[in-house]
């Protein structure tokens, strides 16, 4: 595992970036007064609302609210996680991310892997052009129907058959040749060395971000096994990965809708026919990593199964990868195919727009459970309606709470004739909507400090009772300050990074773009923030005025001096009714 990244190298990696430059190799911006602005790539809009302000280090939508960092930018817009984006700005700005932290070492560097299954690719590609027997090869693709087009763009190749292709090209000292076998690229055989993939057509399997992470291999005829896949290494894990989706995010820059569909051809067929928003699992089962990665890519997922029992068998499999993560904001559905097709000869038979079609006809995830459920009983019976329950009930405690999970149950009960569940009180904090009115005002000072961390100065000469405040927003706020001080040129991006891993981060980035903040003018900011700390420090004193007298007073109570809501009053005076007593 990766360790843990430093703060300070991320900081200096944002001071080092510009999120103007950055942004603006992937969208058009233009200056508007000291920000930019561009129409905003994370939602469709005609007129600009999204804006990149170089000072502040963040970019933001008004329209739709996306907010971030420069590392916030690259994982949203390219789709990375945390550390790919890190390490891809780092390459950016020439820094090296840090190899060790006090959590333990960081992952060891892959790069020689990726360098080296590239060149595999490319020696693979190569072949089909050079090979005696590439001719063959491409005559296969030829038969299958495939452009040199589309199998171009899936970068396919041939490995001859001999079996010496990366051996003896990629192979010429030991330590390269240790490297291949590591990634299984060949193997041992009887004390002798071969290559793993031999006499096949050759699928390069790339990440999200294009790289070579393994290939799957198939026959140019009958035979077993008739796919052959890179086994499990450092940089390629079958149950996380989909073939495809690099290709798919790179014809469609917003993926409303992605069909998973079985195998490499059915991906490269429909692509072919102009359906590019599709991806396969690699001979695997869907897993719950495949649908995290499917949830932060697409609103929308159909699954493609055969029709038959395998198909369906395939499609239960995926639909109870799916519970655990089905709330209902994204539409998972299936579709299944006549017996004996897959989308591959189907597409070919039947043409693009009767596919795309059928994809608009799939059943939703709901349907499909309770119609599983109810062909395995008799509903007619309440014996068999009894089963139905039984059967319904883990899978649909396998949803999260809300008003999925509870329609679900709502459903299983009106089918098994029972009486509705009873419903949990909807929790309102689960659905954060938009606040037309002012956060709480400790949110509005780390609003502030967080748009403004200069603003950090203007506390040294306040009052600062507001660090008695109970409110929980008071230590965020402390740290903030504390870490303003000790960083003092640091950036909103830079503050809000700083608490990517801890609990509070997504509540600091929606406070750091609080719409409240766009009605203050610049002269006015300062006054803003330590008004706030000023009222704050106000109720703190007003509740410590009041505590000292409500507190000990219960200790004297019959004595006829205590009343439940008395109104605070000085200490002396209360030392004065009780008999002369101070009170501590
Ligand atoms: P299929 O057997 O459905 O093959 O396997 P296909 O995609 O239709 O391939 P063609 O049309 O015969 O060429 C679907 C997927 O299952 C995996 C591969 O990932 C394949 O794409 N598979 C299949 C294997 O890993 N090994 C096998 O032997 C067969
Ligand atoms: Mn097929």
């Amino acid at each position: 595992m990766a360790g843990r990244i430093p703060p300070e190298f991320i900081d200096e990696l944002l001071t080092r970036t510009d999120i103007v430059d950055l942004v603006g190799t992937r969208i058009q911006l233009r200056k508007a007064g000291k920000d930019y602005q561009a129409r905003c790539p994370f939602h469709d809009e005609k007129t600009p609302s999204f804006t990149v302000s170089p000072d502040k280090q963040f970019y933001h939508c008004f329209g739709c609210g996306a907010h971030g960092t420069a590392i916030g930018f690259l994982m949203e817009y390219d789709r990375l996680d945390f550390r790919e984006a890190v390490d891809e700005l780092a390459q950016r700005v020439g820094l090296t991310v840090p190899g060790a932290t006090e959590t333990g070492p960081a992952g060891p560097d892959h790069g020689p892997l990726y360098a080296l299954h590239e060149q595999a690719a490319e020696l693979y590609r190569e072949q089909l052009r050079i090979h005696p027997d590439g001719r063959r090869a491409v005559d296969y693709l030829k038969g299958r129907g495939l452009t040199g087009e589309v199998a171009a763009h899936y970068g396919l190749g041939f490995a001859p058959a001999d079996g010496r292709l990366l051996l003896s090209r990629l192979g010429a000292s030991p330590s390269e040749r240790e490297r291949l076998l590591s990634c299984g690229l060949i193997y041992d055989e009887e004390g002798r060395r071969r290559d793993r993939f031999r006499d096949r057509i050759m699928f390069p399997i790339r990440d999200r971000r294009g790289r070579v992470i393994g290939f799957g291999g198939r026959l140019l005829g009958e035979g077993k096994p008739k796919y052959l896949n890179s086994p499990e290494t450092p940089i390629f894990h079958k149950g996380r990965e989909l073939y495809g989706l690099f290709e798919a995010q790179k014809a469609n820059r917003k993926l409303d809708v992605v069909l998973v569909v079985e195998g490499y051809m059915d991906v490269i067929a429909l692509a072919q026919f102009g359906v590019t928003n599709v991806v396969a699992t690699l001979g695997t089962a869907t897993t719950s990593e495949h649908l995290q990665l499917l949830s932060r890519t697409t609103p929308e997922i159909v699954f493609c199964f055969d029709g038959d029992r395998a198909g369906r068998a395939a499609a239960w499999k995926a639909l109870e990868s799916a519970l655990p993560s089905a709330t209902g904001r994204q539409s998972i559905r299936f579709l299944f195919l006549p017996d004996g097709e897959d989308p591959d000869t189907l597409m070919r038979a039947e043409g693009a727009d009767a596919f795309r079609g059928r994809m608009t006809q799939a059943q939703p995830l709901s349907e499909f459970l309770f119609e599983q459920l109810c062909n395995q009983v008799d509903m007619s019976s309440i014996d068999g309606r009894a089963r139905f329950s039984i059967l319904a009930q883990p899978l649909i405690q396998a949803v999260p709470p809300g008003i999925y999970h509870d329609m679900l149950a709502d459903r299983m009960a009106a089918l098994a004739g029972l009486p509705m569940s009873p419903r949990r009180p909807v929790r309102r904090a689960r659905t954060p909507t938009a606040h037309p009115t002012r956060p709480s005002l400790v949110a509005q000072a780390i609003a502030l400090l967080l748009d403004h961390p200069e603003l950090a100065a203007e506390v040294v000469d306040a009052p600062d009772d507001w660090r008695r405040s109970p409110s929980p927003g008071v230590a965020i706020l402390a740290q903030l300050l504390e870490t303003i001080a000790a960083h003092p040129t640091i950036s909103k991006g830079g503050l809000v990074e700083r608490w990517r891993d801890r609990e509070h981060f997504v509540y600091l980035q929606r406070l750091s773009v609080a719409p409240f903040l766009q009605g203050i003018p610049p002269d006015g900011v300062a006054a803003e923030f330590i008004g706030a700390l000023t009222r704050i420090g106000e109720d703190v004193l007003k509740e410590e005025r009041r505590r000292p007298l409500t507190e000990p007073r219960t200790v004297v109570a019959g004595q006829g001096v205590a009343r439940e809501g008395d109104r605070a009053q000085p200490e002396e005076e209360v030392g004065a009714r009780t008999g002369g007593h101070r009170l501590e």
